[in-house]
This record gives structure tokens, C-alpha cells and sequence, in this order.
């Protein structure tokens, strides 16, 4: 076996782990990791060690998907004392950054009046001091912003908590990330490294070129107790072949949920990258072994997790040029740097482009357009819609923006004129603010304010308009969480009742009535557009 050349099979599922929770952008940045420790974690595992059955009969409860409940069928309970204890012994510095966040939110509410705030400095906890600014928006509400690139540097930021669990897939289903941590099992290798390490390279390049066994072994330091399993994710038959794209047009591809990737002769693109794995499940798919072995931008459109997931982007780190993502607000809690996240996982290649800023190539462009709503109301700026132009083609990827005002698309429509193709995603019933910001709020949210603030794409009138406006010729409806693989991103079931559906639909009929081809994607779909003519 040692000198046979062996490739990583393509259905070795990788967990990025953040100490044994599944590891999304929000647990990269110290303050919001912090938060999501003491606020999330803790409470989540806390309540499962009161009340495991609780938990077991909640996660069968169709009506309470994706709520903070462990899915391990009430089992399993002293491992999770074990995870909760290790964890509070090995953070504490953690628990504290999170506390300090929580005091200085009870400071500003409590002495920042409209005066000033130079001050209140001496009372900002010790951790922080150096750490924060504190400001007041123009009508005298205070706030602070962390200086993130600095706390990235401090004691904070412990990469020894990143880690990769690996194991061998053969369904769809899986736990939702949100809720349940991976607890260590005799199917599993754990890979203890953090995610900028270049052993995380190494690893997933065994993908398309393969190595001997001796070389994997030394490479990933499995101990004698693991060889047997972790050789049983490596074989000798190579993935199924990519071909590339040699016509004189545009190929798109959709891989599921917002993953496109849009290639010409010269160019590849991918847009927030999602990819599935290789499985029995009947459902046809791109995935791995379909993507080029350079890409050279891959997009994300805005830091929800089932847009920036990082199980597939340090999968394809190793082939991709550039990353393409928007800016932040500057240090607010709830709109962390994207492009910090991403550097600090180990993307060198990293470019913000804010509103209305291009990338150019000889025959087409990037463009990034704003990106209203779907975040609750928060003041989140890592958000965009792009426009990509190749020849005399236009194609607007929308992702999850909400028309939530229709004049904007007027005004863009003058900056853009029409467009050929609009992408839009349409999950118009969203979760409320607290599923995915509720440990960064340091008070308690009246629950009718929490429903009412959602994160929620556009529905059939606010979708038509925008299609109206671009007198587009086609239309995608993308980006619905639809296909099974991501319940455990976005812990969505769809019937032909759910309003995303139905709404969808009838933009979709309403389309066809207009002769404006329109689908609502699923699975995977290949369009070629042959006839482009030179960008201008
Ligand atoms: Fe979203
Ligand atoms: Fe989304």
C-alpha cells in the first residue's frame, strides 16, 4: 500500500469545529465568538444537561426546526457535561471578553446620556479598554465599535480552538449546525488543526492529485489508533474528470442554494460557494470534482451561513485566486469583518468591494450593488448584490436582497439599464432577529419586536418589481435552502404550502405570462449562453 497514490474520497465530510461546535463566521471574530460561547453554547448545552428529553422530543417537533435543541435523542448527556466543563476550563479568557461586552452595553445605557463619552472611558472593563471606541450615532444613541484587526492579535483570538472533524458521509441529513456540537465518536478523526494551517491544503488537494499512504499518514499525524479509519477515506480511484468550458460564450452551472459557478475560455467565477457531497440520495448534483483547478473569484454576497460556509471554502481554498466579499460597518458586533474572517482562516487574496466598486477583466466586469434588508433591521453593511458583465451580457446575482424599497432598483436600473438574467432568492418568511443574533444582544428583545424584524429575502410583489425594472429576460429564483443537503446549514422544510414556495410560484407564473423564462432552481442546472458579444 505505501507506495500506491491514493486521493481523498469524495464523500469525506469535513466539519470545521470551533472547541466541538460547528465552526461559521460568527465564531472567528473574538467579540462575536465570545458572545455565541457564553450566550449559545453554554445555554444550549446547560439545557440539555437539565433536560435531555426535552431536547429529544423538541427536535421532532416539525414546528420547532432549527431551534436551540441538541439532536442526540437525549443521549449522550455526560459528553456534554464533559464539552460544557473542558470548555469553561480552557476559555476562561473567553467568558470574560463576553461579560466585558455585556457590562460596557449596561455602562452606555446607563450613564451615556448625550454628553460626552471621554469620561465613561475609566469605566469600560479592563479587557476592552484599549479595544473599543465608544460613539453615539447623531441622535445620541450610544454604541461602541471593537477595533477587530487589533483584538485579532490579543489573547482573544485562540486559534487552538479551530479544528476539522472528519468522516465518511452516505446521507444528506445531518444535525443543524446551529444547535448541536459534534461530539467525538470511533467514526471520526479528529484533525487538530486550525484553519489556516497548510495542512488544510495539503488535505483537500488530495482531492484532484493524489499521494502515497506514507506521505497522507506523516502529513495529518494520525496516531497508530486511527490508521485504520483514516486509510479508509483515501482510495485509488480518481474523481470523475472536470471539463472545462471551451466555447466562445458563458456556461453557468448552479450548484445548489446561491452556489453558481459562471465560467468562459478566460474566467471562472463562483458564487457563494455551498457545495454538497457526492451521495446516494438521487438528488443530481455538481459538487467537487466539477469545479476548475483555479478559480479565479470566487463572490460571497453577504455573512449568513448558508452564503460564507466554511467547510467548502477551506476545501477550495488552494484554488482560488481571489475572494471577493463586502465591507463591514466598522467594528459593530453584529457586522463583523468578513474580509478579517476570511484572512484569518487563511485566504491571503482577499478584496472589499463597496457599493458600486468594479473588478475589471478584458472582457467583462464585476460590479457590487446595495443590498437592502434580510438582516432584521441591524446596521449590517457586508451585504451586496453584484452584476456581472461578460461581452454584452448582464447577469445580476441579488442573492437574499429584499425590495423593501423599490425605488432603489429605479435608480439602479439608470446606472445598469436592462439585464439579461436576475438570480434572486426568495425565502420571504425568514427567521427572527434573535435565531441568528440573539447572543449579541446583551438585554432581552420583546418577543413581537423579534418576529417582526426577520431575515427575510424578497416575496412576489417586492420580486416582480425588480424584474420589471431590469426587464429581465430571464429569472432564477435561487437560494431557498431547498435542496436536502442544506437542512443542517438553514434547518428549512418546505411544503407546497410554505409561503416561499407559493410566492414563488406565482412569480414564476406571472413571468411566463410575459414570456420572461423563469424557474426556481433546484438540484443542478446547466444554461450556456453562446452568442456574447465585446464588453463595452
Ligand atoms: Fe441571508
Ligand atoms: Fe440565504
Amino acid at each position: 500500500m505505501t507506495n500506491e497514490l491514493l486521493y481523498l474520497r469524495p464523500n469525506i465530510q469535513v466539519e470545521p469545529l470551533f472547541d466541538y461546535w460547528y465552526a461559521w463566521s460568527h465564531l472567528i471574530p473574538p467579540a462575536t465568538a465570545a458572545r455565541n460561547l457564553t450566550e449559545r453554547h453554554f445555554k444550549v448545552m446547560d439545557s440539555y444537561i437539565n433536560a435531555p428529553q426535552v431536547h429529544a422530543s423538541a427536535v421532532r417537533n416539525p414546528k420547532l426546526l432549527g431551534g436551540p435543541f441538541i439532536d442526540y435523542g437525549g443521549k449522550r448527556v455526560d459528553e456534554v457535561r464533559k464539552l460544557r466543563d473542558q470548555t469553561k476550563r480552557m476559555r476562561p479568557h473567553l467568558i470574560e471578553l463576553s461579560d466585558a461586552i455585556a457590562s460596557l452595553d449596561e455602562i452606555l445605557r446607563s450613564h451615556a446620556k448625550g454628553f460626552s463619552l471621554q469620561p465613561l472611558y475609566k469605566s469600560v472593563p479592563d479587557v476592552l479598554k484599549g479595544y473599543v471606541e465608544l460613539v453615539y450615532d447623531l441622535n445620541n444613541n450610544p454604541s461602541f465599535r471593537v477595533i477587530e484587526p487589533l483584538l485579532y492579535r490579543s489573547r482573544y483570538y485562540d486559534r487552538s480552538a479551530q479544528s476539522l472533524m472528519l468522516s465518511l458521509l452516505d446521507s444528506d441529513e445531518r444535525p443543524f449546525l446551529l444547535s448541536t456540537p459534534r461530539l467525538e465518536s470511533d467514526s471520526l478523526f479528529h484533525l487538530r488543526v486550525p484553519f489556516d494551517d497548510e495542512v488544510v491544503d495539503g488535505l483537500f488537494r488530495l482531492k484532484t492529485t493524489p499521494r502515497p499512504w506514507g506521505e497522507v499518514k506523516e502529513m495529518l499525524k494520525a496516531p497508530e489508533s486511527s490508521e485504520r479509519l483514516v486509510s479508509s477515506f483515501f482510495t485509488p480511484n480518481p474523481p470523475s474528470t472536470y471539463l472545462p468550458y471551451q466555447g466562445g460564450g458563458v456556461r453557468w452551472r448552479y450548484f445548489g442554494h446561491a452556489c453558481v459557478l459562471l465560467e468562459t475560455r478566460e474566467i471562472s467565477l463562483l458564487f457563494d460557494p455551498v457545495l454538497s457531497y457526492k451521495c446516494e440520495s438521487g438528488i443530481p448534483r455538481y459538487t467537487y470534482s466539477d469545479l476548475p483547478d483555479s478559480i479565479d473569484y470566487v463572490i460571497i454576497s453577504h455573512n449568513h451561513q448558508d452564503h460564507v460556509l466554511f467547510e467548502t471554502l477551506l476545501q477550495i481554498r488552494h484554488k482560488v485566486k481571489n475572494i471577493i466579499v463586502p465591507p463591514s460597518s466598522g467594528g459593530f458586533l453584529q457586522d463583523p469583518s468578513l474580509k478579517l474572517i476570511l484572512q484569518n482562516i487563511g485566504f491571503k487574496n482577499v478584496v472589499a468591494l463597496d457599493e458600486m466598486e468594479s473588478v475589471e477583466w478584458e472582457n467583462g466586469s464585476i460590479t457590487a450593488y446595495p443590498f437592502l434588508g434580510e438582516h432584521s433591521d441591524l446596521n449590517i453593511r457586508c451585504k451586496a448584490a453584484y452584476l456581472i458583465r461578460i461581452g454584452d451580457r448582464q447577469l445580476l446575482f441579488a442573492a437574499d436582497s429584499c425590495n423593501i424599497e423599490s425605488r432603489l432598483y429605479e435608480h439602479l436600473q439608470r446606472e445598469i439599464g436592462d439585464v439579461d438574467a436576475i438570480f434572486l432568492g426568495m425565502e420571504c418568511d425568514g427567521a427572527p432577529l434573535t435565531w441568528l443574533y440573539g447572543p449579541l444582544l446583551t438585554r432581552n428583545i420583546e418577543r413581537s419586536m423579534d418576529e417582526s424584524r426577520r431575515l427575510a429575502g424578497s416575496n412576489f410583489e417586492q420580486a416582480i418589481d425588480i424584474v420589471r425594472r431590469f426587464n429581465s429576460k430571464s429569472v432564477f429564483v435561487y437560494a431557498m435552502g431547498q435542496e436536502p443537503w442544506l437542512g443542517y446549514i438553514m434547518s428549512l422544510k418546505y411544503t407546497e404550502q410554505s409561503r416561499p414556495i407559493i410566492e414563488s410560484n406565482r412569480l414564476i407564473e406571472e413571468c411566463s405570462k410575459h414570456n420572461i423564462c423563469a424557474e426556481r432552481l433546484f438540484g443542478e442546472k446547466e444554461i450556456l449562453i453562446e452568442d456574447i458579444g465585446r464588453f463595452s
